[in-house]
């Protein structure tokens, strides 16, 4: 067996490996330490130009220009919530994606919100054309998982908010930073929440999300800023708004290593899809993806037929060393649209750091797995 192939197919629970050079930044911040923002000698400016700096390339990964209205979180889920938590639900109802992650719907269900799901294929895919304007009535707030973590598929995020109009939207950009373009300031996007352990390689405990208007959304954490220090009340400007306490500095180094060291994909996506479309054809699978590849990002999902998933995955780790993930990946919805619902999927999701060669085995221990079919 050649040890040097990557087996590593779990990247949308959390990218591995990182560039080399995350783990030397976050080294440098914790032996030259230094917090954010909180005076004025040397350590900690330098530290805080990092956050900065950091802050910048992330607007310009997702198309933001007053870089401020990027607030720095511990992951999407935290961001998310801060989004949900802080909006003024006047009529108590939202439209959400049938593709939706629990990170979203938890919240929403804490609150006790009337919630409905926007018109869509069978894949998930969001039908803009089907959407009728007495489905907006009334709806606070639109949410949309950008790419889904359970089939991969892509949704038309500029076409949504163009069919929305004035409804204020929230994009969960988990899955998709990094990997799919994102235009926040172009598609009009309200809210969009980022984590930086997925598609940005970066480590785990980043993340945080973009508000265009940052008034309109009330602080659920508040505490020290190091700012307006003088009031019991947490300051209205940004990042500030939402910036209460000290941010993971050290983890922040390493998301700016991450997005200056990310490489380009070494897997071509002619292969990835005709993988997918050879797993497709296989009576003894069920294959979870877009309906048109063009929708597709590099995440999918298997059922085998007989619904065994966690044998499946089991197979294909201790017989081919393949690690990947089994169950309802954090999202039930997703599953119920998709008919996979309550035994989930066998996701497969991949690193720019894939070959050809690595998909080549995955796509033959897929194969040998149902051939033995001892799972
Ligand atoms: C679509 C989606 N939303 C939200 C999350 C939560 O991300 P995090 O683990 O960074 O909170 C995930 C992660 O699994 C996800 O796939």
């Amino acid at each position: 067996m050649n040890t040097h192939l990557n087996k590593y197919f779990d990247n949308a629970c959390t990218s591995f490996p990182k560039p080399t050079e995350v783990a030397e930044y976050m080294v440098n911040h914790l032996k030259e330490g230094g917090s954010y923002g909180r005076a004025a000698y040397t350590r900690i400016i330098n530290s805080t130009r990092v956050v900065e700096e950091t802050r910048d390339l992330i607007g310009e990964l997702i198309g933001v220009k007053k870089v401020s209205n990027i607030a720095f979180d511990y992951n999407a889920t935290s961001a998310i919530n801060k989004i949900i938590n802080g909006f003024n639900f006047k009529h108590k109802k939202v439209l959400v994606s049938p593709l939706e992650h629990n990170a979203v719907m938890r919240p929403l269900y804490a609150l006790g919100l009337g919630i409905q799901t926007l018109p869509h294929d069978n894949d998930g895919f969001i039908r803009v054309d089907e959407l009728d304007p007495s489905l907006l009535r009334n709806i606070d707030l639109v949410i949309v998982n950008h790419v889904s973590n359970v089939n991969g598929v892509i949704q038309p995020i500029a076409s949504i908010k163009e069919a929305i109009k004035d409804l204020p939207l929230l994009v969960d950009a988990s899955q998709s930073i990094g990997k799919v373009n994102f235009l926040a300031n172009e598609w009009n996007i309200d809210y969009a929440a980022f984590t930086g352990h997925k598609g940005l390689l970066g480590p785990t405990g980043t993340g945080g999300f973009y508000v265009k208007e940052p008034c309109s959304l009330t602080w659920t954490v508040s505490g020290g800023t190091g700012s307006n220090s003088d009031s019991f009340q947490m300051p209205t400007f940004m990042p500030d708004r939402f910036q209460a306490g000290t941010p993971n500095i050290t983890g922040i180094y390493g998301l700016l290593a991450a997005i200056k060291y990310k490489p380009d994909n070494s897997w071509g996506r002619k292969v990835f899809l005709s993988v997918i479309k050879d797993l497709s054809e296989n009576e003894k699978l069920k294959v979870l993806c877009a309906n048109n590849p063009k929708n597709q990002s590099d995440v999918f999902s298997l059922h085998p037929k007989n619904g065994d998933v966690s044998g499946f995955t089991h197979s294909l780790f201790t017989k081919f060393g393949i690690e990947v993930r089994s169950g309802l990946h954090c999202s039930p919805l997703a599953h119920k649209t998709l008919n996979t619902f309550p035994t989930g999927t066998v996701r497969i999701s991949l690193s720019p750091y894939h070959t050809n060669k690595d998909i080549r085995y995955l796509h033959e221990s897929i194969l040998n797995t149902i051939e033995m079919g001892s799972y």
